[in-house]
């Protein structure tokens, strides 16, 4: 077996491993936020009828430009209230791969992106393989981020990609639109601002696409993956100045987007109410599983996602250890005390709170 040591690897890639979440067999899926909701039977009939219709053409390559939808995206967006224009949308196989077109425009050799930990773990994964460095910003021990202390830094660092994600993943939290315009305002580079739990806030968070005019280096990802349940069908977008979705056409790959997606995307796209009518169900839940931690001596921080990150446990390994046990698979991202659960069907949740129950009197952190 050839190791990794012997290959002419990229220095800065020696040591790192590859993203990892487990893929496990077990009962209770709750570690990567997925939508559990099967999609809607009028939606199954119409993809069938919409790939069927794409397979006609596939001795052809897609639309490179993916024009059509695009604009069913932008018309998505705009129904926010937002207006936004078809040629201030991008889409790419899931949000990661628009994050590393934007890497790949925006960072690359000698540049650095920064994003404030704990956040999601692809960005700087994305950066290091776009051969971007990276900085760590801080947050407030609540995992909140303190936008003074954020502008000093970002001031200092000179980041050419600032990462914000809100809601954080995966701490939940949205992040306060003046927060992102002071960031817009202590930078020179790109700001990302990551939305892919956007759907789920919490009534009365607004969306940063609101901050989009008159801000050409502000982009605000997407996704199709979380409330719109499809993370199978990988499609992830940007909203921006029509300028950035010029840059990222430099970097992209001709045809990235499979004929096949981008009609299986613009078929859910046309039942978007159906498809989105589970996400206030999503959020009962999540607002159940924080609802009901205090009787179990355990806490969350506030969510405006499909998720929660609860604890504080003395060693979250061992009780994430304990909950598989129970045949429910949490993702402990790696914050000492704390676990992140995905909200889902009301089975789900009920199974998590029946596991919890048993696990948290051993695990949970003593007064
Ligand atoms: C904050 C955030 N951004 C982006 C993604 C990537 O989503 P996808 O590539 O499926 O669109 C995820 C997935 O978990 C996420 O949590």
């Amino acid at each position: 077996m050839t190791s990794l040591d012997e290959l002419p690897l990229r220095p800065e890639l020696r040591g790192r491993t590859p993203y990892g979440a487990p893929q496990l067999q077990v009962t209770h899926r709750l570690n990567t936020n997925e939508n559990p909701h099967p999609l809607p039977a009028e939606l199954l009939a119409s993809l069938g009828e919409a790939l069927g219709h794409a397979a006609l053409e596939l001795n052809r390559y897609p639309d490179r430009d993916a024009v059509a939808l695009r604009t069913d995206l932008a018309a998505y967006l705009s129904r926010g209230g937002d207006r936004v224009e078809p040629a201030q949308v991008w889409a790419a196989n899931g949000s990661n791969e628009v994050l590393q077109q934007l890497l790949q425009a925006f960072g690359g050799a000698g540049r650095t992106a920064l994003g404030f930990t704990p956040s999601y773990s692809m960005h700087p994964i994305i950066s290091a393989g776009t051969g971007t460095g990276w900085v760590d910003g801080h947050r407030r021990a609540d995992f909140t981020i303190d936008a003074e202390a954020a502008v000093a830094q970002v001031r200092e660092v000179r980041p050419d990609v600032v990462f914000v994600t809100s809601p954080n993943n995966p701490t939940g939290t949205a992040v306060a639109l003046e927060t992102i315009e002071r960031l817009y305002d202590a930078t020179e580079g790109v700001v990302v601002v990551d939305e892919a739990y956007a759907e789920f806030a919490r009534t009365g968070t607004p969306s940063a696409l609101g901050l989009l005019p008159g801000r050409a280096r502000l982009v605000v990802s997407r996704t199709m993956s979380k409330a719109f349940g499809m993370a199978g069908l990988r499609l992830g977008y940007l909203a921006a100045d029509p300028a950035v979705v010029d840059a990222v056409q430099l970097v992209r790959l001709p045809y990235h987007l499979s004929s096949l997606t981008q009609a299986a995307a613009r078929a859910a796209l046309a039942h978007t109410d159906a498809l989105l009518a589970t996400v206030d169900a999503v959020k009962e839940q999540r607002d159940r599983i924080v609802a009901a931690l205090p009787s179990l001596g355990l806490t969350s921080v506030p969510s405006d996602a499909n998720f929660v990150l609860f604890g504080r446990f003395a060693d979250a390994s061992a009780a994430w250890k304990a909950l598989l046990a129970h045949d429910v698979l949490v993702r402990d991202v790696g914050i000492p005390g704390w676990l992140r659960v995905t909200a889902g069907t009301p089975a789900e949740t009920d199974a998590f709170l029946t596991a919890l129950g048993e696990v948290a009197p051993e695990h949970r952190l003593g007064d």
